[in-house]
């Protein structure tokens, strides 16, 4: 039987630490939280959203001066004297309710919370529906620890990195409330961290006002407008000299406004609703979602355990526990590791290869290599730790052209059901369709920079080779896309108090006569539509990532090679097809931000490209008068 070789990686980025609560409104009234174990919530405190503007301005002015630096930083002591009760502003739930915050804590009352797959994984599954249904589960044993005296109600999470470009992921989350308050942080042109000599507390990145408007803000921005969340956290570094958490332009005027907290009461929650079955089994799908499936030669994967009944599985991964989890995780329910679901497939010989991540001793090989010559199939899990993790990814060049490398897989942390995600998708019970979506942060700017020689970063401005392009992933069936039906053109009717604006082509470029608009100047009601049609010309069932780029149109100058505008997961049954229908927002989809960091609508022929460039269409924008 020929032997197959599958490499399993695991990687992981920047989850920082933290430090300071920028800025909260919504402060729970008649809510008491943990200071400290023995000093904990009364069970099932009344939560409620009685945010009266006129009584914290009044509660305010009444206390000291010291009173009021006691109530500073997230340990806030309260003021007993005016009824004002203290409060833990810090807990965590990044991928599930963590004990890394002092508000909250696990002990034989509640031992464990259920640990998801870490932000890396599950948003390479591209699924919006997913990631809403996580922060609910997540929301919802927060809640119940919370009734049960054992965590806070304000969670420093999501944390937001430049490198996954969302689009609308914020939508919609007001249809399905958080029972808990969340937080975006790190507030903001927060991405370079210990790297060469860059150490967070004393950063000044320097930033272009291009930049910061068109990628450092937008998500905050998003989160805020579209988002639920209650509070936004700044980041450690100043930008451009000034500190964030001291920058009013900033934290007054950018950001406190159109915020808004819904509070319904959950009291009902309890220690049922933590680690439940429905949880457990969301972490093990999530974990399946986001796995990455890079490199299948001669359809290596999926095994079939009737011809693979003996697996050499290798690697310092193998049998991981707490490495699976990655950081910001809590107690976990139960882990299952590679080790424990692969041995439920076939005979398994482990032998770990390596003694640690960086594999610098190599006296553990030979037992590996004699086990690997021995088996129908060699599974090794490697990568890296957070022994020695940095934001930085790991150059798999080498094993993407290695031949002997049938197969790989990458899966980040895959949570505490990791193990049970990796061999479903191994032993084809579940047909991988994540994508990649991760880029290095090596420096601030983001265009190129062709007098020092700074290619630029991030798939909207690097123009040079990769490992694998950004969304990348296979799949184990065949699927191809048609475009049903598209608009071509939108016309846009200007008032008297709209006006043309200038923007920057180069040279020879023809410029339309009224070249943009810009879009605090409009009402961005119109929308692009379009449809395809996705077809599984495959055997297998399999999971689709339809991800919508847009182009500018030529001679703009430093402007976007494309941007992601929208992305859809479908699944596709074998031998099916799907149609999966866009309607994009004109403005937020053909956007661009000009030098003096103004967003605007260029006029003339954007294009929309689908995947790979397997489908693309015009859109051409004009105005009229
Ligand atoms: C909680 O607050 C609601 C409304 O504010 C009130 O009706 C209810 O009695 C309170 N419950 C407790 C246990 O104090
Ligand atoms: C997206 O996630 C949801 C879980 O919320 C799942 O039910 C659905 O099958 C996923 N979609 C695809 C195409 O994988
Ligand atoms: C914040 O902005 C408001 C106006 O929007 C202004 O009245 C207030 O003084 C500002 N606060 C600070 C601390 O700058
Ligand atoms: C896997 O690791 C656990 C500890 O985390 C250990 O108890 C167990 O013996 C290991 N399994 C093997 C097969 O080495
Ligand atoms: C290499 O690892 C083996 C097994 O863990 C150990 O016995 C040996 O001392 C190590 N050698 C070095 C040079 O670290
Ligand atoms: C990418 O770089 C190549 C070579 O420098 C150049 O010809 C091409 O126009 C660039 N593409 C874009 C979209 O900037
Ligand atoms: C997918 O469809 C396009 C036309 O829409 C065609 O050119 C291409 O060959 C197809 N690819 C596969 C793998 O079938």
């Amino acid at each position: 039987m020929a032997k197959s070789h599958t490499f399993l990686i695991f990687t992981n980025f920047l989850i920082a630490y933290l430090f300071i609560l920028g800025c909260a409104r919504d402060v729970p009234t008649n809510s008491y939280n943990t200071l400290g174990h023995g000093d904990a919530t009364p069970i099932g405190s009344n939560f409620t959203f009685l945010c009266d503007p006129k009584r914290a301005s009044d509660l305010v002015k009444q206390m000291t001066l010291s009173e009021k630096v006691l109530q500073l930083g997230n340990t806030n002591r309260g003021v007993p004297r005016l009824g004002l009760p203290k409060y833990e502003w810090w807990s965590e739930a990044l991928h599930g309710v963590s004990n890394v915050g002092p508000g909250t804590f696990f002990d034989d009352l509640v031992p464990s919370s259920t640990s998801f797959p870490t932000v890396i994984t599950s948003a390479a599954s591209f699924n919006e529906s997913l990631w809403k249904t996580i922060g609910q589960a997540v929301s919802t044993e927060a809640r119940a620890m919370y009734n049960l005296g054992r965590a806070g109600l304000t969670y420093w999470s999501p944390n937001i990195n430049v490198d996954v470009e969302g689009t609308e992921d914020f939508k919609d989350l007001n249809s399905r409330p958080l029972k808990v308050s969340s937080c975006c942080k790190h507030y903001a042109a927060y991405d370079v961290d210990n790297w060469k000599s860059i150490v967070r507390e004393s950063y000044d990145a320097r930033v272009a006002e291009q930049d910061m408007v068109e990628t450092f803000l937008r998500p905050f921005e998003m989160c805020i407008k579209e988002g639920d969340v209650s509070s936004i956290m700044c980041s450690y570094n100043r930008v451009n000299g000034i500190p964030t958490c001291a920058d009013p332009k900033l934290l007054n005027q950018t950001i406190r406004r159109d915020w808004d907290l819904h509070g319904p009461q959950y009291t009902s929650l309890g220690k049922k609703d933590i680690c439940s079955d429905e949880h457990v089994e969301l972490a093990r799908e999530a974990a399946r979602e986001g796995t990455v499936l890079l490199k299948n030669i001669d359809q290596t994967l999926p095994l079939d355990a009737n011809n693979f009944k003996t697996l050499a599985v290798i690697g310092p991964h193998a049998n991981a526990t707490a490495a699976m989890i990655g950081n910001y995780a809590g107690v976990p329910c139960k882990i299952v590791t590679p080790l424990d679901a692969l041995s439920a497939y076939g005979e398994v010989d482990y032998k770990v290869g390596c003694g640690e991540m960086k594999c610098r001793n190599d006296s553990l090989i030979f037992p590996a290599m004699q086990a690997a010559e021995k088996a129908d199939a060699t599974i090794i899990v490697a990568g890296i730790d957070l022994s020695i993790e940095a934001e930085r990814g790991l150059d798999i060049s080498f094993a993407k052209a290695n031949k002997k490398i049938g197969a790989i897989l990458w899966v980040g942390y895959p949570g505490e059901k990791g193990g049970l995600a990796i061999a479903d998708v191994i032993f084809g019970k579940y047909n991988p369709g994540g994508r990649l979506h991760m880029l290095p942060m090596t420096s601030m700017p983001l265009r190129p920079v062709d007098s020092l020689g700074y290619p630029g970063r991030t798939y909207k401005f690097f123009n040079g080779s990769t490992v694998f392009p950004f969304a990348y992933g296979l799949s184990y069936t065949k699927l191809n896309y048609t475009l049903k039906s598209a608009m071509r053109s939108t016309h846009i009717k200007l008032n008297k108090f709209q006006h043309c604006y200038g923007i920057k082509y180069r040279k020879e470029s023809h410029i339309p006569h009224c070249p943009s608009v810009r879009i605090d100047d409009m009402d961005c009601k119109e929308k692009i539509n379009f449809q395809v049609e996705v077809k599984n010309a495959g055997d297998r069932d399999g999971s689709e990532v339809v991800v919508v780029y847009s182009k500018p149109l030529e001679g703009i100058e430093a402007t976007h090679i494309k941007q992601v505008i929208g992305f859809q997961r479908v699944f596709v049954p074998a031998g099916g097809s799907k149609k999966v229908k866009f309607v994009l927002n004109v403005c937020n989809s053909l956007r661009v931000v000009d030098y003096n960091a103004y967003s605007v609508l260029p006029s003339g022929g954007h294009t929309i490209i689908i995947g790979d460039d397997i489908i693309s269409f015009p859109v051409h924008v004009n105005f009229s008068s």
